[in-house]
Protein backbone atom coordinates (compact mmCIF):
# COMPACT_ATOMS: atom_id res chain seq x y z
CA UNK A 1 0.00 0.00 0.00
CA UNK A 2 2.63 2.56 0.90
CA UNK A 3 4.66 2.22 -2.23
CA UNK A 4 3.63 2.86 -5.65
CA UNK A 5 3.68 0.14 -7.69
CA UNK A 6 6.16 -0.23 -10.54
CA UNK A 7 4.45 0.69 -13.97
CA UNK A 8 6.39 -1.74 -15.71
CA UNK A 9 8.60 -4.85 -15.89
CA UNK A 10 12.05 -4.97 -17.13
CA UNK A 11 12.33 -7.40 -19.73
CA UNK A 12 15.52 -10.02 -18.73
CA UNK A 13 18.46 -8.55 -20.73
CA UNK A 14 17.52 -4.57 -19.07
CA UNK A 15 17.57 -2.94 -22.08
CA UNK A 16 13.63 -2.60 -22.75
CA UNK A 17 10.71 -2.50 -20.89
CA UNK A 18 7.53 -3.92 -21.45
CA UNK A 19 4.29 -3.08 -21.25
CA UNK A 20 1.35 -4.95 -23.21
CA UNK A 21 2.05 -4.92 -26.12
CA UNK A 22 4.84 -1.95 -26.20
CA UNK A 23 8.59 -2.16 -25.59
CA UNK A 24 9.56 0.81 -23.67
CA UNK A 25 13.04 2.46 -23.04
CA UNK A 26 15.04 1.09 -19.81
CA UNK A 27 14.37 4.35 -18.40
CA UNK A 28 10.68 3.94 -19.03
CA UNK A 29 10.89 1.83 -15.46
CA UNK A 30 11.30 5.26 -14.12
CA UNK A 31 8.12 6.30 -15.36
CA UNK A 32 5.67 4.56 -12.60
CA UNK A 33 1.78 4.88 -12.31
CA UNK A 34 1.79 8.53 -10.47
CA UNK A 35 2.02 7.51 -6.89
CA UNK A 36 -0.91 10.46 -6.85
CA UNK A 37 -3.39 7.95 -8.46
CA UNK A 38 -3.29 5.57 -5.40
CA UNK A 39 -4.74 8.58 -3.09
CA UNK A 40 -7.70 8.75 -5.15
CA UNK A 41 -9.77 5.51 -3.80
CA UNK A 42 -8.78 6.92 -0.29
CA UNK A 43 -10.96 9.46 -0.84
CA UNK A 44 -13.81 7.34 -2.12
CA UNK A 45 -14.18 5.75 1.62
CA UNK A 46 -16.33 9.03 2.81
CA UNK A 47 -18.00 11.41 2.21
CA UNK A 48 -16.18 14.47 3.14
CA UNK A 49 -12.68 13.80 3.49
CA UNK A 50 -10.23 16.47 4.64
CA UNK A 51 -6.48 16.33 2.59
CA UNK A 52 -3.21 16.74 4.18
CA UNK A 53 -1.45 15.74 1.36
CA UNK A 54 -2.07 18.93 -0.80
CA UNK A 55 1.30 21.30 -0.94
CA UNK A 56 0.05 24.11 -2.67
CA UNK A 57 -0.79 27.59 -1.62
CA UNK A 58 -4.52 28.55 -0.08
CA UNK A 59 -6.87 28.94 -2.81
CA UNK A 60 -8.15 32.28 -1.08
CA UNK A 61 -4.54 33.52 -0.85
CA UNK A 62 -3.80 33.51 -5.00
CA UNK A 63 -4.02 36.91 -5.77
CA UNK A 64 -6.72 36.65 -8.98
CA UNK A 65 -7.76 39.74 -8.78
CA UNK A 66 -4.01 41.24 -9.31
CA UNK A 67 -3.47 38.14 -12.15
CA UNK A 68 -6.55 39.52 -13.98
CA UNK A 69 -4.92 43.47 -14.11
CA UNK A 70 -1.38 41.88 -14.58
CA UNK A 71 -2.63 39.75 -17.32
CA UNK A 72 -4.16 43.02 -19.13
CA UNK A 73 -0.85 44.52 -18.80
CA UNK A 74 0.91 42.03 -20.18
CA UNK A 75 -1.71 41.28 -23.30
CA UNK A 76 -0.36 45.18 -24.53
CA UNK A 77 2.70 43.86 -25.23
CA UNK A 78 1.22 40.78 -27.05
CA UNK A 79 2.21 42.01 -30.87
CA UNK A 80 5.66 41.76 -30.41
CA UNK A 81 5.69 38.52 -27.76
CA UNK A 82 3.84 35.95 -29.57
CA UNK A 83 6.54 34.62 -31.90
CA UNK A 84 9.25 32.48 -30.55
CA UNK A 85 12.21 33.98 -28.75
CA UNK A 86 13.31 34.27 -25.20
CA UNK A 87 14.84 30.94 -24.24
CA UNK A 88 16.38 32.03 -20.79
CA UNK A 89 13.42 34.16 -19.94
CA UNK A 90 11.54 37.72 -20.36
CA UNK A 91 14.31 39.75 -19.13
CA UNK A 92 12.12 42.36 -17.09
CA UNK A 93 11.60 39.05 -14.95
CA UNK A 94 14.93 37.88 -14.55
CA UNK A 95 15.79 41.58 -13.13
CA UNK A 96 13.08 41.09 -10.75
CA UNK A 97 14.36 37.81 -9.72
CA UNK A 98 17.85 38.98 -9.66
CA UNK A 99 17.31 42.11 -7.45
CA UNK A 100 14.69 39.85 -5.08
CA UNK A 101 17.41 37.42 -4.64
CA UNK A 102 20.28 39.93 -3.88
CA UNK A 103 18.20 41.09 -1.17
CA UNK A 104 18.44 37.76 0.21
CA UNK A 105 21.91 38.06 -0.04
CA UNK A 106 22.65 35.94 -3.14
CA UNK A 107 24.30 36.24 -6.12
CA UNK A 108 22.30 36.80 -8.94
CA UNK A 109 23.28 38.44 -12.17
CA UNK A 110 20.19 38.47 -14.00
CA UNK A 111 22.42 36.72 -16.88
CA UNK A 112 22.88 34.11 -14.92
CA UNK A 113 18.80 33.04 -14.25
CA UNK A 114 16.80 31.16 -16.62
CA UNK A 115 13.10 31.00 -16.41
CA UNK A 116 11.70 27.54 -16.25
CA UNK A 117 8.40 25.59 -16.31
CA UNK A 118 8.46 25.60 -12.68
CA UNK A 119 11.31 24.64 -10.44
CA UNK A 120 10.34 21.09 -11.49
CA UNK A 121 11.87 21.94 -14.79
CA UNK A 122 14.96 23.27 -13.54
CA UNK A 123 15.63 19.43 -11.98
CA UNK A 124 14.55 18.03 -14.84
CA UNK A 125 17.45 19.72 -16.98
CA UNK A 126 20.21 19.41 -14.52
CA UNK A 127 19.16 15.84 -14.11
CA UNK A 128 19.69 15.66 -18.10
CA UNK A 129 22.90 17.81 -18.03
CA UNK A 130 24.82 15.50 -15.66
CA UNK A 131 23.44 12.34 -15.10
CA UNK A 132 24.50 9.13 -16.87
CA UNK A 133 22.85 6.01 -16.05
CA UNK A 134 24.20 4.23 -12.95
CA UNK A 135 25.66 8.34 -11.72
CA UNK A 136 24.65 8.74 -7.90
CA UNK A 137 22.96 11.66 -6.78
CA UNK A 138 22.81 12.50 -3.09
CA UNK A 139 19.72 13.05 -1.18
CA UNK A 140 18.37 13.56 2.22
CA UNK A 141 16.08 10.96 3.34
CA UNK A 142 13.53 12.03 3.40
CA UNK A 143 13.54 13.96 0.13
CA UNK A 144 11.37 15.53 -2.62
CA UNK A 145 9.15 13.13 -4.41
CA UNK A 146 8.95 15.14 -7.24
CA UNK A 147 12.61 15.14 -7.60
CA UNK A 148 12.92 11.54 -6.76
CA UNK A 149 10.83 10.68 -9.79
CA UNK A 150 13.40 12.86 -12.46
CA UNK A 151 16.01 11.01 -10.73
CA UNK A 152 14.72 7.75 -11.33
CA UNK A 153 13.81 8.55 -14.67
CA UNK A 154 17.50 9.05 -15.71
CA UNK A 155 18.58 5.96 -13.81
CA UNK A 156 20.61 7.75 -11.06
CA UNK A 157 22.18 6.03 -8.15
CA UNK A 158 21.55 7.12 -4.54
CA UNK A 159 22.98 8.05 -1.59
CA UNK A 160 20.44 8.94 0.75
CA UNK A 161 21.99 10.82 3.67
CA UNK A 162 19.62 10.62 7.41
CA UNK A 163 18.35 14.28 8.81
CA UNK A 164 18.44 15.26 11.84
CA UNK A 165 16.72 18.54 13.61
CA UNK A 166 19.49 20.65 12.41
CA UNK A 167 18.72 19.28 8.52
CA UNK A 168 21.07 16.67 6.55
CA UNK A 169 23.51 15.41 8.55
CA UNK A 170 26.62 15.82 7.27
CA UNK A 171 28.91 14.12 9.36
CA UNK A 172 27.29 11.16 8.03
CA UNK A 173 27.68 12.49 4.37
CA UNK A 174 31.54 12.28 5.04
CA UNK A 175 31.43 8.40 6.23
CA UNK A 176 28.98 7.65 3.46
CA UNK A 177 31.54 9.72 1.03
CA UNK A 178 34.38 7.56 2.15
CA UNK A 179 32.67 4.42 1.85
CA UNK A 180 31.61 4.96 -1.63
CA UNK A 181 35.08 5.75 -2.78
CA UNK A 182 36.89 2.62 -0.89
CA UNK A 183 34.03 0.78 -2.72
CA UNK A 184 35.63 2.00 -5.89
CA UNK A 185 32.06 3.51 -7.13
CA UNK A 186 32.20 6.68 -9.33
CA UNK A 187 32.34 9.78 -7.23
CA UNK A 188 28.77 11.32 -6.73
CA UNK A 189 28.00 13.93 -9.32
CA UNK A 190 25.16 15.72 -7.86
CA UNK A 191 24.05 16.91 -4.22
CA UNK A 192 20.62 17.67 -4.47
CA UNK A 193 18.76 19.78 -0.90
CA UNK A 194 16.02 21.65 0.07
CA UNK A 195 17.75 23.39 3.29
CA UNK A 196 14.91 25.30 4.35
CA UNK A 197 11.60 24.50 5.30
CA UNK A 198 12.32 21.00 3.68
CA UNK A 199 9.62 18.79 1.82
CA UNK A 200 8.65 16.94 3.11
CA UNK A 201 10.06 17.10 7.35
CA UNK A 202 9.94 21.29 7.21
CA UNK A 203 13.13 21.39 8.69
CA UNK A 204 15.67 23.58 8.35
CA UNK A 205 19.46 22.97 7.79
CA UNK A 206 21.82 24.94 10.51
CA UNK A 207 24.10 28.22 9.50
CA UNK A 208 27.32 25.32 10.39
CA UNK A 209 25.66 22.33 8.34
CA UNK A 210 25.55 24.86 5.30
CA UNK A 211 28.68 25.81 5.83
CA UNK A 212 30.63 22.16 6.42
CA UNK A 213 27.72 21.15 3.38
CA UNK A 214 29.32 23.04 0.89
CA UNK A 215 32.83 22.62 2.21
CA UNK A 216 32.69 19.07 1.98
CA UNK A 217 30.62 19.36 -1.52
CA UNK A 218 33.57 21.42 -2.80
CA UNK A 219 36.43 18.86 -1.68
CA UNK A 220 34.91 15.89 -3.25
CA UNK A 221 33.71 18.23 -6.39
CA UNK A 222 29.91 17.18 -6.11
CA UNK A 223 27.60 19.87 -7.17
CA UNK A 224 25.29 21.18 -5.29
CA UNK A 225 21.66 21.90 -6.28
CA UNK A 226 19.50 24.31 -3.97
CA UNK A 227 15.75 23.83 -4.58
CA UNK A 228 14.04 26.10 -2.23
CA UNK A 229 10.85 27.03 -2.94
CA UNK A 230 9.54 27.59 0.88
CA UNK A 231 12.47 30.31 1.65
CA UNK A 232 10.46 33.07 1.64
CA UNK A 233 7.28 31.59 3.69
CA UNK A 234 8.59 32.07 6.94
CA UNK A 235 6.53 32.31 10.47
CA UNK A 236 8.88 32.88 13.20
CA UNK A 237 10.91 35.25 14.20
CA UNK A 238 15.05 35.94 14.12
CA UNK A 239 17.14 35.88 11.40
CA UNK A 240 16.81 33.30 9.08
CA UNK A 241 19.64 30.60 8.01
CA UNK A 242 21.39 32.53 4.39
CA UNK A 243 20.47 30.25 1.32
CA UNK A 244 23.18 28.04 0.03
CA UNK A 245 23.80 30.42 -2.74
CA UNK A 246 24.35 33.22 -0.41
CA UNK A 247 27.52 31.56 0.92
CA UNK A 248 28.81 30.08 -2.38
CA UNK A 249 27.46 31.20 -5.96
CA UNK A 250 29.04 27.85 -7.16
CA UNK A 251 25.29 26.92 -6.14
CA UNK A 252 22.59 25.72 -8.96
CA UNK A 253 19.54 27.70 -7.08
CA UNK A 254 16.08 26.90 -7.82
CA UNK A 255 13.50 29.24 -7.22
CA UNK A 256 9.23 29.14 -8.27
CA UNK A 257 6.34 31.16 -8.25
CA UNK A 258 4.47 28.07 -7.81
CA UNK A 259 4.29 28.66 -3.54
CA UNK A 260 4.04 32.50 -3.63
CA UNK A 261 1.64 33.46 -6.14
CA UNK A 262 0.10 30.23 -8.03
CA UNK A 263 1.69 26.53 -8.88
CA UNK A 264 -0.43 26.75 -12.35
CA UNK A 265 1.40 29.68 -13.72
CA UNK A 266 4.32 27.35 -13.99
CA UNK A 267 6.65 29.97 -13.48
CA UNK A 268 10.15 29.48 -11.83
CA UNK A 269 13.43 29.58 -12.11
CA UNK A 270 16.81 28.87 -12.36
CA UNK A 271 20.01 30.80 -10.85
CA UNK A 272 23.11 29.34 -12.36
CA UNK A 273 27.49 29.28 -11.97
CA UNK A 274 28.43 31.33 -15.13
CA UNK A 275 29.80 28.74 -16.99
CA UNK A 276 26.40 26.94 -16.75
CA UNK A 277 24.31 29.21 -18.32
CA UNK A 278 25.40 28.12 -21.56
CA UNK A 279 24.87 24.54 -21.17
CA UNK A 280 21.71 25.08 -19.45
CA UNK A 281 20.13 27.15 -21.50
CA UNK A 282 20.44 24.88 -24.37
CA UNK A 283 19.30 22.04 -22.68
CA UNK A 284 16.50 24.10 -22.16
CA UNK A 285 16.11 24.89 -26.12
CA UNK A 286 16.02 21.24 -26.48
CA UNK A 287 13.26 20.63 -24.22
CA UNK A 288 10.65 23.36 -25.17
CA UNK A 289 12.40 25.30 -27.57
CA UNK A 290 11.87 28.68 -25.24
CA UNK A 291 10.45 30.12 -22.85
CA UNK A 292 6.72 30.42 -23.15
CA UNK A 293 6.47 34.39 -23.25
CA UNK A 294 2.91 35.75 -22.04
CA UNK A 295 2.86 33.85 -18.76
CA UNK A 296 6.18 35.37 -17.45
CA UNK A 297 4.50 38.73 -18.24
CA UNK A 298 1.72 38.30 -16.20
CA UNK A 299 3.67 36.95 -13.39
CA UNK A 300 6.36 40.25 -13.70
CA UNK A 301 3.38 42.10 -13.81
CA UNK A 302 1.52 40.92 -10.70
CA UNK A 303 4.99 40.78 -8.53
CA UNK A 304 6.24 44.29 -9.32
CA UNK A 305 5.27 46.38 -6.26
CA UNK A 306 3.21 43.51 -4.96
CA UNK A 307 4.95 40.59 -3.82
CA UNK A 308 6.09 41.62 -0.42
CA UNK A 309 2.96 42.72 0.73
CA UNK A 310 1.65 39.59 -0.53
CA UNK A 311 3.96 37.22 1.16
CA UNK A 312 3.14 39.14 4.60
CA UNK A 313 -0.35 38.20 4.55
CA UNK A 314 0.19 34.87 3.02
CA UNK A 315 2.70 34.52 6.14
CA UNK A 316 0.18 35.40 8.70
CA UNK A 317 -2.50 32.82 7.08
CA UNK A 318 0.47 30.19 6.95
CA UNK A 319 1.40 31.09 11.16
CA UNK A 320 -2.20 30.38 12.06
CA UNK A 321 -2.63 27.18 9.91
CA UNK A 322 0.78 25.62 11.15
CA UNK A 323 -0.15 26.71 14.85
CA UNK A 324 -3.59 25.53 14.29
CA UNK A 325 -1.84 22.03 13.31
CA UNK A 326 0.49 22.01 15.94
CA UNK A 327 -2.27 22.67 18.51
CA UNK A 328 -4.43 19.71 17.01
CA UNK A 329 -1.32 17.52 17.30
CA UNK A 330 -0.58 17.98 20.88
CA UNK A 331 -4.22 17.23 21.86
CA UNK A 332 -5.32 14.12 19.31
CA UNK A 333 -2.14 11.90 18.56
CA UNK A 334 -1.56 9.16 21.05
CA UNK A 335 1.61 9.40 23.33
CA UNK A 336 4.75 7.74 21.60
CA UNK A 337 4.17 9.58 18.43
CA UNK A 338 6.37 12.37 17.23
CA UNK A 339 6.25 15.61 14.61
CA UNK A 340 8.23 17.99 13.50
CA UNK A 341 7.58 21.90 14.54
CA UNK A 342 8.83 23.94 11.21
CA UNK A 343 9.49 27.63 11.25
CA UNK A 344 8.09 27.88 7.59
CA UNK A 345 6.89 26.20 4.28
CA UNK A 346 3.75 23.99 4.19
CA UNK A 347 4.51 20.61 5.67
CA UNK A 348 5.09 18.83 9.25
CA UNK A 349 6.44 15.40 9.09
CA UNK A 350 5.12 13.37 11.77
CA UNK A 351 6.38 9.91 13.04
CA UNK A 352 3.90 7.00 14.76
CA UNK A 353 4.30 5.49 18.02
CA UNK A 354 7.16 3.00 18.07
CA UNK A 355 6.36 -0.10 15.34
CA UNK A 356 3.00 1.09 14.17
CA UNK A 357 3.17 1.24 10.32
CA UNK A 358 1.58 3.58 8.61
CA UNK A 359 -0.06 1.18 5.77
CA UNK A 360 -1.96 0.22 8.83
CA UNK A 361 -3.70 3.64 9.59
CA UNK A 362 -4.39 4.78 6.43
CA UNK A 363 -7.56 2.88 5.35
CA UNK A 364 -8.93 3.46 9.02
CA UNK A 365 -7.82 7.31 8.57
CA UNK A 366 -9.47 7.33 5.08
CA UNK A 367 -12.83 5.66 6.49
CA UNK A 368 -12.83 8.62 9.17
CA UNK A 369 -12.04 11.09 6.42
CA UNK A 370 -8.82 12.03 6.36
CA UNK A 371 -6.15 11.39 3.63
CA UNK A 372 -2.57 12.09 3.64
CA UNK A 373 0.58 11.14 2.22
CA UNK A 374 3.07 7.93 3.91
CA UNK A 375 6.15 8.91 4.35
CA UNK A 376 7.51 6.33 2.26
CA UNK A 377 7.32 8.05 -1.00
CA UNK A 378 9.40 10.28 0.08
CA UNK A 379 12.84 7.55 -0.25
CA UNK A 380 14.06 6.20 -3.11
CA UNK A 381 13.91 3.08 -1.57
CA UNK A 382 10.66 3.47 0.38
CA UNK A 383 12.60 2.50 3.24
CA UNK A 384 10.67 4.24 6.07
CA UNK A 385 7.14 2.19 7.03
CA UNK A 386 6.34 4.32 10.06
CA UNK A 387 5.88 7.80 9.05
CA UNK A 388 3.66 10.50 7.39
CA UNK A 389 3.29 14.17 5.96
CA UNK A 390 0.97 16.50 6.94
CA UNK A 391 0.33 19.64 4.69
CA UNK A 392 -1.43 23.08 6.09
CA UNK A 393 -1.26 25.38 3.45
CA UNK A 394 -4.41 24.47 1.69
CA UNK A 395 -6.71 23.87 4.77
CA UNK A 396 -8.39 26.56 7.05
CA UNK A 397 -7.63 26.35 10.76
CA UNK A 398 -10.59 25.01 11.32
CA UNK A 399 -10.36 22.21 8.93
CA UNK A 400 -7.20 21.00 9.92
CA UNK A 401 -8.35 20.65 13.95
CA UNK A 402 -11.12 18.66 12.84
CA UNK A 403 -8.89 16.08 10.34
CA UNK A 404 -6.36 16.09 13.15
CA UNK A 405 -8.85 14.90 15.46
CA UNK A 406 -9.98 12.52 12.90
CA UNK A 407 -6.80 11.00 12.64
CA UNK A 408 -6.06 10.70 15.90
CA UNK A 409 -9.26 8.65 16.16
CA UNK A 410 -7.83 6.14 13.30
CA UNK A 411 -4.28 5.83 14.97
CA UNK A 412 -5.90 5.12 18.79
CA UNK A 413 -8.33 2.45 17.15
CA UNK A 414 -5.64 1.29 14.98
CA UNK A 415 -3.42 0.78 18.26
CA UNK A 416 -6.13 -0.59 20.79
CA UNK A 417 -7.57 -3.53 17.81
CA UNK A 418 -3.75 -4.77 18.12
CA UNK A 419 -4.11 -5.36 21.50
C1 LIG B 1 10.84 20.93 -2.92
C2 LIG B 1 10.02 21.19 -4.14
N1 LIG B 1 10.63 21.39 -5.31
C3 LIG B 1 9.94 21.64 -6.42
C4 LIG B 1 8.55 21.65 -6.40
C5 LIG B 1 7.83 21.88 -7.70
O1 LIG B 1 7.64 23.23 -7.87
P1 LIG B 1 7.14 23.86 -9.23
O2 LIG B 1 5.66 23.97 -9.14
O3 LIG B 1 7.82 25.19 -9.27
O4 LIG B 1 7.58 22.99 -10.36
C6 LIG B 1 7.87 21.44 -5.21
C7 LIG B 1 6.40 21.40 -5.17
O5 LIG B 1 5.80 20.85 -4.29
C8 LIG B 1 8.63 21.22 -4.04
O6 LIG B 1 8.06 21.02 -2.85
Amino acid sequence: MTAAPSLATLAPDSLTVRRGTRSFARRAAGFGPSPWAEVGPWFDRHPDPIFFGNGAPAPELVPVARLREATTRAWADAPGALGYGDVAGYPPLRGLIGARMAARGMVADPETLVVTNGSQQGIDLIARLFLDPGDTVIVEGPSYLGALQVFDAYEAAYLVVPMDDQGLDVATLRTMLADHARRGARPPKLLYTIPTFQNPTGGSMSRERRETLLELARLHGIVIVEDDPYGELRYDTGAPEPALRALDPEVIYLGTFSKTIAPGLRVGWMALPEDLVEPVTTAKEVADINNERMTSRVVFHTARGFLDGHLDRARTAYRARRDALLVALDEHLPSGSKWTRPGGGFFVWVTLPPGLRVDRVIVPAADAGVVFLPGAWFYPDKRDPFTLRLSFSALPPDRIGEGIRRLGGAISRTIDAAV
